[in-house]
């Protein structure tokens, strides 16, 4: 008869395919390809922009910023390759990133990068105009109430010709006036817009600053619960990272960054660094900010194993799958072999969880526990400890 040794239990690795509707998961919105490229010496041509754009769907980057459609012909070309290839690669679990164009709010500018994006299964355009009044009144040569109209119109146009994913931008947001911004951003949310992005264009804001205009924003701004506030941070005074992370702890649900942090003047977010500060302190510092599952490294899936073939491997030789370990990057691997029981899983994986539950299960036993594990696997997508102890405790239990 099989005995449980309650002592030897473990935590298991937390695995959670999609958290998108999290109200905790922080979308990474990756710019390398738009503002990283308008960094000084960094121009891509559009083959290059492809390879790249197919390395941020590798790494599990949930929208891709892939160019401003209207800057150029290979710009465009770009991007609506980017749409048409790495926009519909839908990866094994489903995930398939948003391909994004920027656009100013004219009409034709509008047009072509929704023309750009179009072809992506999740197809999204980014509009932006300045809201700040040096920038109202020396570049744009616009009263307020003019740039309210622009960007309503703009959002408007982009629902006319089909487009419902729309983030909009108040350009140098860190450098506006609070309210100008409350009634511009409920106006486009009223036109339609679903992501409002909040800019500190010229790296401006400190920390403390950034994450109370963002909470202010989501206080004041009518419909702004129904919508994902976002950031995207300069890094003029260096503090790009601490600002983002700042308006994720201030209610910001995405984050716009660049590879290495490359971006106009002195760069953006670093992308790295982002990812690195929310899955190793998020938990406890952020108030449960989640990056999800898939992104390489650092994602709760990175060293998870779930094909029986590739556990059997790792209980073997941690080598066979595993290029580095969790330790290398100064994370602790809560089980042995990173093991997630589930359709996939052999006798050899369950085997070795129920011996760190406890259990040493006589052959016939196993094989009875394996049989009714495969059956509930095909219904449930992941197998628990608690699922598995119920499993063995039916079997122990039966006469
Ligand atoms: O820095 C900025 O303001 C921008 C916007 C277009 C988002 O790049």
């Amino acid at each position: 008869r099989a005995t449980a040794a309650p002592q030897q239990q473990r935590a298991r690795p937390e695995y959670v395919p999609n958290r998108i509707d999290d109200p905790d998961y922080v979308r990474i919105f990756d710019t390398t390809l738009r503002d990283g490229e308008q960094s000084p010496g960094a121009t891509l041509t559009s083959k290059e922009k492809l390879e790249i754009a197919k390395k941020l769907s590798q790494l599990g980057v949930d929208i891709i910023e892939a160019g401003f459609p209207i800057a150029s012909p290979d710009d465009f070309e770009a991007v609506r390759a980017i749409a048409m290839d790495v926009g519909n690669a839908v990866h094994d679990d489903g995930y398939v990133p948003v391909i994004c164009g920027l656009s100013r709010t004219r009409e034709k500018d509008l047009e072509t990068a929704w023309e750009a994006v179009r072809h992506a299964k999740l197809p999204r355009v980014h509009t932006f105009i300045a809201t700040s009044e040096i920038h109202m009144k020396y570049k744009l040569r616009m009263s307020p109430d003019q740039v309210i109209e622009n960007a309503v119109n703009a959002v408007k146009h982009l629902r006319s010709l089909g487009c419902s994913d729309i983030e909009f931008s108040p350009e140098d947001a860190g450098r506006s006036e609070p309210a100008f911004l409350y009634e511009i951003l409920a106006e486009v949310i009223k036109a339609g817009a679903t992501t409002l992005n909040i800019p500190d264009t010229t790296g401006w804001t400190l920390p403390h600053e950034f994450q109370s205009l963002i909470s202010k924003i989501k206080a004041n701004t009518p419909g702004a619960e129904g919508v994902i506030i976002s950031t995207h941070c300069q890094n003029d005074l260096g503090l790009s990272t601490a600002n983002s992370l700042a308006g994720a702890m201030g209610g910001a649900r995405q984050i716009e960054c660049t590879i290495n942090g490359i971006g106009e003047r002195a760069g953006n977010a670093s992308l790295e660094e982002v990812v690195m500060a929310i899955a190793l302190r998020g938990k406890d510092q952020m108030g449960g900010l989640w990056t999800g599952a898939r992104p390489a490294i650092v994602g709760a899936n990175a060293f998870a194993h779930e094909s029986g073939i590739h556990q059997d491997g790792m209980l073997k030789n941690r080598d066979t799958y595993e290029i580095m370990s969790p330790e290398t990057i100064g994370l602790q691997r809560v089980d042995a072999a990173g093991i997630v029981l589930g359709k996939h899983s052999g006798r050899n994986a369950l085997n070795t969880r129920l011996g760190q539950l406890g259990f040493q299960l006589p052959e016939d036993q196993l094989n009875d526990v394996f049989r009714r594990f495969k059956n509930l696997a095909d219904r449930k997508k992941n197998i628990s400890d608690e699922d598995v102890l119920a499993l063995v405790n039916d079997e122990v239990h039966q006469p």
